[in-house]
């Protein structure tokens, strides 16, 4: 056998995942993950909370809510690369602008670039034919998390 043929890749098997009490295929892996509108749902979770952070002026908290809303829009992009592009520009103008305005503590500012914000992906779904899907900030605060910063993180 000539060493070019050696170094052909074995095609043959399938990668395969252990996962404790199962072994999963890679395209048993790749199916059993969220789908997008799972990942909308905690999107909008950490939008939510990223909002009352805001209000309760806790700029530490809105900054680390935004960031995970963010990376969870990252993800959505991979499971739907489709959407990829119309993410990539809502991350860099849409939440740019609420990034800029926690990081300046410009809570009258949020609150413009939060509703423009809304605007936007109520827009995007209509684009991408989910316009009956209109989002909405919940106005009652989470009770699962103390909103009023620290001490220290004032
Ligand atoms: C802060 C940003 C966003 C929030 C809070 C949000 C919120 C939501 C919610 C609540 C749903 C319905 C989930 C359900 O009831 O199961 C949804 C679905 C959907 N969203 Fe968003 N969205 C956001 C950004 C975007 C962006 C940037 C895009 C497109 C580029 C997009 C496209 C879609 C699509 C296509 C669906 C339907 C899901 C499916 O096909 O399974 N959304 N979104």
């Amino acid at each position: 056998m000539s060493s070019e043929a050696e170094t052909v890749l074995d095609t043959s098997h399938s990668h395969r995942a252990e996962a404790g009490k199962v072994t999963l295929t890679l395209e048993q892996l790749a199916e059993v993950q969220p789908g997008l509108a799972a990942v909308m749902l905690e999107i909008g979770g950490r939008f939510w909370r990223c909002y009352h952070a805001a209000r309760a002026e806790n700029r530490r908290l809105a900054r680390f809510q935004l960031s995970e809303g963010t990376k969870l829009l990252r993800k959505a992009a991979i499971l739907r690369p489709k959407y990829a592009d119309d993410i990539a520009t809502f991350i860099a103008e849409d939440l740019a602008t609420l990034r800029d305005a926690i990081e300046a503590a410009d809570w009258a500012g949020f609150e413009v670039a939060f509703a423009a914000m809304t605007a936007s992906v109520n827009s995007l779904h209509e684009v991408w034919n989910h316009g009956y899907l209109v989002w909405r900030v919940d106005p009652e605060p989470p009770r699962d998390l103390v909103l009023e910063p620290r001490p220290e993180d004032r």
